[in-house]
């Protein structure tokens, strides 16, 4: 009983645990969404290189690497075109960076001079229309953005070996970068106001030295719906883990993969190692199942373009996601995995078990410590109504048996088949 509890208990609606305690009501459209795009889009497309990274790490001068802004012409930039992508891969949420660690804003800033207006051929604000692009197609807006700024004269920090100054010998210096970068900020929200921020770049300096509570306060006085990734040195409200799909379940009650579809965050013309649609449904799947979202990145060209790969990925992603759009969106995380080998979710009410089958079955998939009954079984987006049997039921025990379940070949779907299970209530589960 205790247990049955416990785990009744995990499926409440919870709270945010960061500092901040968002209300769960603020949270809940990111909970929901599931699958969100992520875009890293900079000068540093133009040679195809490490988004700012490569001159930090003295991979190519500082200069090298600023001379790609003459060839950021954004001349293909289609920004609708961008939304319908982004819609039809099923996202319900992108974050576009607005400025890497390089400090070359996308948007005309009037805080500094390193932006794309500026100083490169695309002259103009890439960030409006893009934001009006989301907002055409209900998708929620997230803008990514780096505390720290390697190009800033006031930044104490330019590569790995140069270090301008100390910020306790110079406060007041220190002083001046956190004014511009209040002041970047406070542009962002006036002219587009997002549904998020995806901060970055917060390891360099403490929480005091950011004002992180400080800078968490102003901007949700401003925005009270404002939701903030992890990145604000431990202000945020939701966890960011990056790149390593989790194991076992994060215990944070709201997070987000961050992953790249090849190896690379910005276009890297010679980087051809792309996950396949069928591998990113795997990870996808397995972030829902463990309660999580994914947010999957894109790198388009320096002209605005999005490279043919993933295009196709994003289009081969959506089919799946329509199809099955039932067992994603709006779920929570579904059993511990001792009950079902392979991801599941459930439905909000938790009435509704989804499974989730990685390969063709070669027998009855089968349900453990299941205690409802089942009213209905079938095949999501396909229809087929499916039988089970219980085997091991004995009278004497609560044991409720092994549910079997067999899903004929004619039904399954070519990357994931998914099964929803229809229970005569709220999921009930036997762990002993
Ligand atoms: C890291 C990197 C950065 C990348 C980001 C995405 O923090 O510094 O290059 O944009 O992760 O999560």
């Amino acid at each position: 009983m205790r247990l049955l509890l416990l785990f009744s208990l995990c499926l409440l609606p919870r709270f945010s645990s960061a500092q901040g305690s968002t209300p769960d009501s603020v949270m809940r459209w990111f909970g929901d969404a599931k699958l969100g795009i992520f875009i890293h889009w900079g000068i540093y497309a133009v040679n195809g290189i490490d988004e700012s990274w490569s001159f930090f790490n003295h991979y190519l001068s500082y200069a090298d690497y600023m001379a790609q802004a003459e060839g950021f012409t954004a001349s293909a930039y289609d920004p609708q075109a961008w939304g319908d992508l982004i819609d039809s891969a099923g996202a319900r949420y992108a974050v576009l960076t607005t400025k890497h660690h390089d400090g070359v804003a996308l948007w005309d800033s009037e805080a500094g001079p390193l932006n794309v207006a500026k100083r490169t051929p695309a002259g103009c604000d890439l960030v409006g229309p893009f934001v009006k692009a989301l907002r055409e197609r209900d998708l929620r807006v997230g803008l990514y953005y780096s505390h720290c700024d390697w190009s800033h004269p006031d930044y104490p920090i330019h590569t790995r070996q140069i270090r301008r100054y100390d910020i306790t010998e110079e406060p007041a210096r220190w002083q001046r970068f956190l004014g511009f970068h209040r002041a970047q900020l406070d542009e962002l929200m006036t002219r587009y106001q997002p549904d998020l921020f995806w901060f970055d770049g917060d390891w360099e300096q403490t929480a005091e030295a950011w004002q992180a509570a400080d800078l968490r306060a102003w901007l949700k006085a401003r925005q009270p719906d404002l939701i903030l990734n992890s990145r604000l040195t431990g202000y945020g409200d939701y966890a960011t883990p990056e790149q390593g799909p989790p194991v076992t379940r994060p215990e944070a009650p709201y997070w987000e993969l961050c992953l790249t579809m090849n190896d690379s965050w910005g276009y890297q013309r010679n980087d051809h190692n792309y996950k396949t649609p069928y591998q990113l449904i795997r990870i996808f799947a397995d972030c829902i199942s463990m309660g999580g979202n994914l947010l999957l990145d894109i790198g388009p060209r320096a002209d605005g373009s999005i490279p043919p790969e993933q295009v196709t990925t994003l289009q081969q992603l959506g089919r799946w996601t329509h199809k099955h759009a039932e067992a994603i969106y709006h779920t929570r995380a579904g059993l511990p995995p001792e009950h079902f080998y392979g991801p599941t979710t459930l439905s909000a009410d938790s009435s509704t078990l989804f499974l989730f089958l990685p390969h063709p079955p070669q027998g009855p998939i089968v349900i453990k410590g299941l205690k409802n009954r089942i009213n209905r079984i079938r095949v999501v987006g396909q229809g087929t109504k499916l039988d089970h049997q219980v085997l091991s039921r004995v009278y004497w025990s609560e044991y409720p048996g092994l549910c079997y379940i067999t899903v004929p070949a004619y039904t399954h779907d070519p990357d994931m088949t998914v099964i929803a299970v229809q229970l005569d209530g709220p999921v009930r589960l036997f762990r002993e």
